[in-house]
């Protein structure tokens, strides 16, 4: 069994990588730091030149406010990266994607790079005659099945800019979403797999569907049970590609065409439309993917990330196949037929490299050491976490039970807005340092400021700000809302720093270590939620007044979303009516929003304009002090309020 990593001699839980990982590594000399800050715009221009372009940039980089660009001028394509580029080096036949489906006795399907391929091409072409043109939104609901890749292929292929939305929000999210990015077309399926149930999703689509611009429905055979279908509307993807070519081919995008857009939670009840463009995020998740998790040829990549989230795009997706190696997709649960799905999954495929998030790895530690340890998970070299800062019990259990001792921890900070990785330690240089990410990725700027923008001392709490050159996969702005995009991420501290709203500390090696979210943005179970998306899902409900919701820490869940309820006058508080408000944030957003706590409440601490003090009933929730209430036009509703959450402060 290969040890990848040795312990620091002097500091207890600092990993080192050991020779062998050197060895194998793509980087193993930290001078790659301090060359790429000494020219990092070179530094790019560089690592651009390791994927295929059809045409070279012009300019590596635009440094104009608001509107940054990379390789200027380029002509490539993502899907033409993923998978065109390895048939042609002769690489046709290696597995490209391994699909895992939830009911333990239904066999994979493995897909070679030439298979898929084939399968993205007929699709490509599918769209193609459907009058899908470069620049077209296309909306995809689909579950963990292969066909959620190929659809993302397939539109990037033509020029298509998808947006996915996770299968497990509603019918009203995806509405949103479809309404927003005016999609002309939905892929779809009939239903899934999850904890050993059928799920059907094709409802959900028909009722999302009212009202947007949405004009064909192709729906993807996977459970096969009986579904309506709108004649004229819907069709289905099995018979619809039987007749394609299977090669399309690639159209040369320009290195600033839109890519996709990804809806992510901001402050606000309304989720932003995250624009990606092509070639700086090609670039950026190419090398984060290779270096990262060290990616060589006969590597088998598993990130458990929902296609629906960035995760599961960039690093489920594209940064695997345009690094060539196999993926592996699993459709359902990881408690499915029991805890340690997971683990028989990485001895059943050999898996080298392991992608998770933080409240995964907190679930396995409360399921018990006695799962991973019925099985054989020496294949792996690299674990990889992302999504919320991993506490240091998680992070050890992960290196000890999963990792053996012998693999690096790779702790990637990154956003849905930045695309790839940004903060981690790399495999080959280290250290590996339970609850710090590491350093900022080569080529990246990255500091820790005041509320000022000025830096602060080393060891110093602050926030994370982004400097430019901006990293080449950072959003472009948000779909249709060019202020927003200003004011969101450039109105703290102007058009010279990104903010990427987390608090941070940096040491003196430059290891960052990062502290959360410093608005009212959640990570639940790793999925990001505003406090104002919730609240604005239960305020649908027709006996509430008014409410409020904030987060509290959670063992297992990270964090989780509490809401204070006012009811209209003659509403009487009930478990019922309890009942029925998670069903009004089920119908809204998806169970995942799920308040953790709900509080029947006469009255919430307010300025005297009438604004809501979130920031006291988050310390309420939390046990922390509530600090100064007295500027407050109600400040005896915090003594009720203390008494009902039963505040031990
Ligand atoms: C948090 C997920 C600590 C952070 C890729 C960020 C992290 C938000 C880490 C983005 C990490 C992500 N350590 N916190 N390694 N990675 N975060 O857009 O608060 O779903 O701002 O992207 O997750 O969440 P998003």
């Amino acid at each position: 069994m290969t040890r990848w990593v040795v312990p620091d001699p002097k500091r207890e839980n600092w990993y080192w990588p050991n020779d062998a990982m050197r060895e194998r590594a793509w980087v193993s000399d930290p001078k790659i730091y301090e060359e790429a800050a000494a020219d990092p715009v070179a530094f790019w221009a560089k690592r651009a030149e390791e994927i295929v372009w059809f045409e070279k940039w012009k300019e590596t980089y635009i440094d104009e406010p608001y509107a940054y660009k990379w390789f200027v001028g380029g002509k490539l394509n993502l899907s033409y990266n993923s998978l065109d580029r390895h048939v042609e080096d002769g690489k046709g036949d290696k597995v490209a994607l391994i699909w895992e489906p939830e009911p333990p006795d239904e066999p994979n399907r493995i897909l070679t790079y030439k298979d898929l391929l084939a399968e993205v091409s007929r699709l490509a072409n599918a769209l193609k005659r459907l009058g899908i043109k470069k620049g077209d939104r296309v909306g995809i609901y689909l579950p963990m099945i292969p066909e959620a890749v190929i659809a993302m292929q397939a539109c990037v292929r033509i020029g298509a800019v998808h947006t996915v939305v996770f299968s497990a929000f509603s019918a009203e999210a995806l509405r949103d979403r479809l309404l927003d990015s005016g999609a002309r077309l939905l892929i779809t399926a009939d239903g899934y797999y999850r904890r050993g149930k059928l799920i059907d999703l094709k409802p959900q689509a028909d009722q999302a569907l009212a009202g947007t611009k949405v004009e064909k429905v192709i729906v993807v055979r996977r459970t096969g049970h009986q579904i309506p279908m709108h004649p004229g509307r819907d069709l289905w993807y099995h018979e619809l590609v039987k007749g394609e070519k299977d090669f399309c081919p690639a159209e040369p995008l320009d290195s600033e065409d839109l890519a996709f857009i990804l809806y992510t939670s901001g402050t606000t009840g309304k989720p932003k439309g995250v624009m990606h463009t092509t070639g700086g995020y090609a670039v950026q998740v190419y090398i984060t993917a290779k270096w990262d998790f060290n990616l060589h040829e006969d590597d088998v990549h598993f990130c458990t990330a929902d296609v629906g989230w960035i995760t599961g795009h960039s690093y489920l997706n594209y940064g695997p196949l345009m690094n060539g190696v196999a993926t592996v997709v699993y459709e359902g649960s990881p408690d499915y037929p029991d805890f340690g799905r997971m683990w028989q999954i990485i001895e059943k495929h050999k898996v080298t490299v392991y992608y998770t998030a933080p409240t995964a790895i907190r679930m396995h530690v409360k399921w018990g050491e006695e799962w991973p340890k019925k099985y054989d998970l020496s294949s792996l070299r690299v674990l990889g976490t992302v999504g919320e800062p991993i506490n240091e019990e998680a992070w050890l259990w992960y290196f000890k039970l999963i990792g053996g001792e012998r693999c690096p921890i790779i702790d990637t900070w990154w956003q849905t807005e930045t695309g790839a990785t940004c903060v981690e330690a790399l495999p080959g240089i280290g250290p590996f340092i339970p609850t710090v990410a590491g350093r900022p990725f080569p080529g990246i700027r990255a500091r820790i400021v005041d509320a000022g923008g000025q830096p602060v001392k080393t060891g110093e709490g602050g926030y994370l700000v982004l400097e430019p050159p901006f990293p080449p996969s950072l959003l472009r702005g948000l779909y249709g809302d060019p202020e927003k995009f200003r004011a969101t991420y450039f109105g703290e501290f102007g058009p010279r720093l990104y903010f990427t709203k987390d608090g941070a500390r940096m040491d003196e090696m430059g290891n960052i270590r990062i502290t959360g979210r410093v608005d009212d943005v959640m990570n639940v179970a790793g999925h990001r939620l505003a406090t104002a998306e919730v609240e604005d899902a239960l305020s649908q409900h027709p006996l509430v007044s008014e409410v409020a919701v904030v987060s509290r820490p959670d063992e297992v869940k990270g964090e989780v979303p509490v809401a204070f309820v006012l009811l209209k006058a003659g509403a009487q508080p009930s478990e019922e009516l309890k009942k029925e408000l998670i069903k009004t944030v089920d119908k809204y957003i998806g169970p995942t929003a799920r308040p953790a706590d709900i509080y029947f409440v006469e009255d919430v601490p307010k300025t005297r304009s009438g604004k809501i003090m979130r920031r006291i009933l988050k310390a309420l929730v939390r046990g922390e002090p509530v600090g100064d209430i007295t500027t407050l036009r109600n400040p005896e509703s915090v003594e009720e309020l203390k008494r009902i959450v039963g505040y031990k402060g």
